[in-house]
């Protein structure tokens, strides 16, 4: 089904299939709360132009969030369907999340990928993204219990 990719932001009916996307992805991280929607919601409401999806045909097919932490944008969870990958949507979704970035004057990003997710950091390399070696990322959490 591939077509034309229309790229805007989440509005609150795209959030099961985000979620669906997260899910296949393999992207958690709502363990603790147990509401992976009310997670999305949550996050929406911080920087609401910057939560993207992507659709084709009317189906949301990809997402991707930008954050703002006041110094630095950061990108998290981009996803795109499975049976859709390796169409450029990927490429898409985070020029726009880009563009967007710099029309608020924000123009140093960051972002993580596991270092198994071969795929993942072959695709942030295209994108011209660099690896930076000398940062180790360091966890902790203030409760018993998963991330
Ligand atoms: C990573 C991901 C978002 C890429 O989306 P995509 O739509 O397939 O990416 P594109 O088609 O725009 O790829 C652009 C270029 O990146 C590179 N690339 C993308 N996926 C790649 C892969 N699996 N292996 C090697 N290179 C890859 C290629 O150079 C590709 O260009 P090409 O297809 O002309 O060779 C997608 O694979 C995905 O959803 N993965 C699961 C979630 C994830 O890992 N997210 C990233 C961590 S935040």
């Amino acid at each position: 089904m591939s077509g034309d990719l229309i790229v805007r932001p989440l509005e609150q009916a795209d959030v099961p299939s985000v979620v669906g996307l997260y899910e296949e992805a393999g992207l958690g991280g709502s363990e603790v709360s147990g509401a992976p929607e009310q997670e999305v919601l949550s996050k929406v409401e911080r920087d609401p132009d910057l939560f993207l999806v992507g659709e084709v045909h009317g189906e949301v097919v990809a997402t991707v969030m930008g954050t703002w932490d006041g110094h630095r944008g950061r990108i998290k969870r981009l996803a795109v369907r499975g049976d859709l990958r390796r169409a450029g949507y990927g490429r898409r979704m985070v020029a726009e999340l880009e563009r967007r970035f710099a029309e608020r004057g924000i123009t140093q990003l960051r972002l993580e990928v596991w270092a198994h997710n071969s795929g993942g950091l072959a695709f942030w390399e295209q994108m011209g993204y660099v690896l930076e070696p000398e940062i180790r990322y360091f966890v902790r959490s203030l409760v018993d219990g998963p991330d």
